[in-house]
């Protein structure tokens, strides 16, 4: 862990334990200014958080979480440093998902979709206040090996181009929503689910082993080992759900063909995290 960091709940509405029966953004947003008000304003640069959380399983905060984040942050002024990584270029439904939430950041850090993929790249977005004292007195001297590279730099214009020219940010909220409702009804008699959620191509299936206490389901990367050796469907665990981010090009056969895969797979597993080889026992 990083030194000098102080690390807020996230903002996780299924997981309605963590927020003392209160709202999940009140809460949330309560915890922020006590944040604030103990550490000072003064001695804070930025909070930096990611719009919706990948690797902790696809966790998508209620609307207003970001909103609300914002305003504080700029009554306090405090920079607000958006990890948009995976969201970014279309994912979400949006060019970005600040867009999708309504909130302007100072900072957007990206990468993946950029240039989905072909060739390694990243770039740090910055708004006009951020560049202008950046570039004060002597600028802000950094520098890599490979910064800028012209042939990454080139991949990534003609691929957003691309996702531009083809409406591919258009279509992904539209296959993605296709996707998610292919998933609700194929695992709706799977008990190990616990949710389903996903904003555009960013797709979450929650496993429990109850669905009444929310218990985590154990062995969950079994599950999705399972999924990839079984069927040729990528999916992935993440903390306690199986993950998706599949391509913005997908099609509806294609999506079909996830959701039955996965429930097929659940369909025999048990609730302590066992994948049987016939029907579940
Ligand atoms: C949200 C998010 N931020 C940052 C990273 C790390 O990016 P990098 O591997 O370029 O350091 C990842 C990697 O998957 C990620 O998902």
């Amino acid at each position: 862990m990083m030194p000098h960091v102080a690390h807020l709940t996230p903002p996780w509405p299924y997981r309605a334990e963590l927020f003392d029966g209160r709202d999940c953004t009140d809460f949330c947003i309560a915890e922020l200014e006590e944040t604030i008000d103990r550490i000072g304003a003064q001695n804070i640069a930025a909070m930096i958080g990611e719009p919706i959380m990948g690797v902790a399983g696809m966790v998508v905060p209620p609307d207003d979480y970001w909103p609300r984040v914002a305003e504080v942050l700029r009554r306090n002024g405090i920079l607000l440093v958006l990890d948009e990584v995976v969201t970014a270029y279309g994912r979400v439904g949006t060019w970005f998902a600040a867009d999708h939430f309504g909130v302007r950041p100072d900072i957007v850090v990206t990468a993946k979709g950029i240039t989905s993929g072909y060739l390694p790249l990243g770039a740090v977005l910055v708004a006009d206040h951020v560049a202008t004292e950046l570039g004060r007195d002597h600028g802000f001297p950094m520098g890599y090996t490979y910064n800028g590279h012209p042939t990454a730099c080139a991949v990534a214009l003609a691929n957003l181009d691309i996702i531009d020219r083809e409406g591919l940010v258009e279509r992904a909220p539209k296959i993605g929503d296709f996707l998610a409702a292919e998933l609700r009804r194929a695992l709706a008699d799977v008990p190990l689910v616990g949710e389903v959620r996903n904003v555009g191509m960013m797709l979450g299936v929650e496993l429990v082993a109850d669905p009444t206490t929310r218990e985590p389901l154990p062995g969950i990367q079994h599950i999705a080992d399972t999924i990839r050796a079984e069927h040729g469907v990528i999916v992935r665990d993440a903390a306690t759900a199986l993950v998706l981010s599949p391509a913005l090009t997908l099609g509806e056969a294609e999506a079909t063909r996830i959701a039955e895969s996965i429930a097929e797979v659940l369909s025999r597993t048990t609730p302590d995290g066992t994948v049987h080889r016939g029907a579940a026992r």
